[in-house]
Parts: C-alpha cells; sequence; structure tokens
C-alpha cells in the first residue's frame, strides 16, 4: 500500500497518497500532477470538420478519489469521456490507464481492464428486463464462444454466479423489486441507477459516469449521490460529468473544468468556485442565465446550480 512504510518492524504513520487525502496540498493548477493518478492524458485532440471539440494539453485524475468534470453545454465533455475510454479516437494525443496505453484499444478490452463508463443517453436495453440488463454489464460472456459453450457445466456455473452477483446490485441499488420488469418500464431516474448498477458488475476500478443526476427526482438523486460516495469508499476511483453544481460541490474531491475543449481551471471545489476563469466561462455561454443573478447577488447560490441540466434530453431519446 503507498504510504505503508515501515522499517524495523515499525510502521511509519504517514499521509496516504492515495484517494482524497493524495489531493491534499495540491496546488490548484491546470495539468497538476497528482500522487497517485489512475488515469493520465497529454495531447488529446479531436476535431469534427472545422469544430475542436476537444483540446486537451495534461491531466491527470487521482485514483480512489471522486473527480468531477464540469463546463458549459458544448465545452466537449462529452466527447472527452468517449475519447478516455475508446468509443471516439482522437486525432492526436496519447492517454493511459493503470499506466497501460489505451490508444487503438476496442471499448470493450477497455471495460474489461477496469475502466467503465455511463452514457449521457442512457444505453440501457428496453425489450430486455431488469435482470437480463444487468446480466449484460458481467466483463466476461463464457456463453458467447463456442468453445466454452461446449462446456456447458463450466458455463451454467458461471451464469450462476453472475445472476448472484447481479442480484445482489439490484438489492444494494434498491431496484430487486424491478427485476422482472422490462427496461423499458422504468422511469428515466430508474434507468440512471440501472445503468449505473449495470456498470458495477464489471467491477470496475474507474467508473466514468456522464451526467448520472440529469432527469433524476429529488428523491432518487439522494440515493445516487450515496452510491457514488460509496464507490470512493470501496476503494474505487470516480470521474464524473454533473450540471448540478449542488451534486459537484457536494461529494467532489477535486474538480477539472472544461470550455470550448481545453481545461480552464481544476483544483478543490472551493479553488474552482472563486476562479475567474472558471466564471468567466459560465457567464460567457449563459448570458442573462440565473448564473448572471447568482454572481451579482441577486440570488443566494444555494438556491439556484450554476448551470441547469438539460433533463429532456438525456432521457433515452433512442429508446423512444
Ligand atoms: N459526432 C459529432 N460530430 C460533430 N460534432 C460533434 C460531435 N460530437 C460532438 N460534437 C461537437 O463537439 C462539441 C462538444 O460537444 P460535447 O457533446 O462533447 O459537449 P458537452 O460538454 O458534453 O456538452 P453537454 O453539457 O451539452 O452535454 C460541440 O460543439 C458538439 O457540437
Ligand atoms: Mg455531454
Amino acid at each position: 500500500m503507498p504510504g505503508d512504510a515501515s522499517v524495523g518492524g515499525v510502521a511509519e504513520p504517514s499521509p496516504s497518497r492515495t484517494g482524497p487525502e493524495g489531493l491534499v496540498g495540491i496546488p490548484g493548477e491546470v495539468g497538476v500532477p497528482k500522487p497517485d493518478p489512475i488515469l493520465v492524458a497529454d495531447g488529446i485532440v479531436r476535431r469534427f470538420g472545422g469544430v475542436t471539440a476537444v483540446d486537451v494539453g495534461h491531466v491527470e485524475f487521482q485514483r480512489g478519489a471522486i473527480t468531477a468534470l464540469i463546463g458549459p453545454n458544448g465545452a466537449g465533455k462529452t466527447t472527452f469521456f468517449n475519447l478516455l475510454t475508446c468509443f471516439d479516437q482522437p486525432q492526436e494525443g496519447d492517454w493511459s490507464f493503470n499506466g497501460r496505453p489505451l490508444k487503438g484499444i476496442a471499448p470493450h478490452v477497455v471495460a474489461r481492464s477496469g475502466l467503465v463508463r455511463t452514457f449521457q443517453l442512457t444505453k440501457v436495453l428496453t425489450k430486455l428486463t431488469v435482470i437480463e440488463n444487468m446480466r449484460l454489464g458481467a466483463p466476461r460472456q463464457m456463453g458467447e464462444r463456442f468453445l466454452s459453450s461446449l462446456l456447458k457445466p463450466l458455463w451454467r456455473n458461471q451464469e450462476e454466479s453472475n445472476t448472484a452477483s447481479a442480484d445482489e446490485l439490484l438489492v444494494r441499488f434498491k431496484m430487486d423489486h424491478m427485476r422482472e420488469q422490462f427496461a423499458g418500464q422504468l422511469s428515466g431516474g430508474q434507468r440512471k441507477l440501472l445503468e449505473m448498477a449495470r456498470a458495477l458488475m464489471a467491477e470496475p476500478e474507474l467508473i466514468m459516469l456522464d451526467e448520472p443526476m440529469a432527469g433524476v427526482n429529488p428523491a432518487l438523486k439522494q440515493s445516487l449521490l450515496e452510491h457514488v460516495k460509496s464507490l470512493r469508499d470501496e476503494g474505487r476511483s470516480v470521474i464524473f460529468v454533473e450540471h448540478d453544481m449542488d451534486m459537484v460541490f457536494d461529494i467532489s474531491d477535486w474538480v477539472v473544468v472544461m470550455a470550448e475543449g481545453r481545461i480552464i481551471a481544476e483544483g478543490t471545489p472551493e479553488q474552482v468556485g472563486r476562479n475567474q476563469a472558471v466564471i468567466d466561462a459560465y457567464l460567457g455561454s449563459h448570458h442573462d442565465s440565473e448564473l448572471d443573478a447568482i454572481i451579482h447577488g441577486d440570488v443566494p447560490d444555494h438556491e439556484v446550480p450554476i448551470v441547469t441540466g438539460d433533463p429532456d434530453r438525456t432521457l433515452s431519446e433512442e429508446d423512444r
């Protein structure tokens, strides 16, 4: 374990380099090295025609911590997620997970290596039941392979163990009563929960959540928040994209801010909250919005999120 130095049998107490403790005292500067990074990106550029959607110099994400990726609409957050998880490939740049370069790796191989993501538009399969969706999250499906399908007992054992893990997760996410329902019958918020639970079937080391709260009602939001925190408590690393600033401030150990494809700030929530470049970026894209009111003191901060989400867009449009 990092920080567990022991000399001559005597344990030297030292602060952990991993998790939130490792971030204490790190300066809030763009590109700042982290003591124990799980994901590192360098010089990532993604253009769509004439639009540069992502142009990130250097960023490191701390292991065992919750990092929020925030920024105005169109800042490039989802595109950056797609690139880091290999659902899309950049024109330039390199990135690595646990020290392993990911360029050119297929997304399902990335998932098997411990990096799993969820989508801004949920990708649960509406015509399958909740438990069937969960089973699809298991990293290895032996029955898929011809040779292993000949070894039916082995395959059946694996399927039973996948189902047992899925049922455990459904209990943990309080969705066990919905086990046999079609995912298409669930609300937008319940689908978000199902997608997060399904991602955990792969037992990821790092889970990346793209707007886990968008379109989720306040009661479910609270339980999603608790689930995200419990992931960190289990030692997993979390990176999430979110527009709801209450959530960002509530659970993040570190915040990375994007605007127009670039990272313009990073630091603790308090540091980025008073960063002028961040305030300007939000003002630039939200003239006459609620943020003007917040910054100019017309409305108390806690009553209005900095940027409102776009719940309608996130309710499984592809499912309709
Ligand atoms: N497949 C694509 N083809 C062309 N342009 C794209 C594509 N995907 C994204 N873009 C453009 O890249 C930019 C960044 O988009 P992206 O979806 O990554 O932003 P975002 O920060 O996730 O925004 P939001 O908060 O609204 O989800 C936008 O200008 C968008 O129009
Ligand atoms: Mg997005």
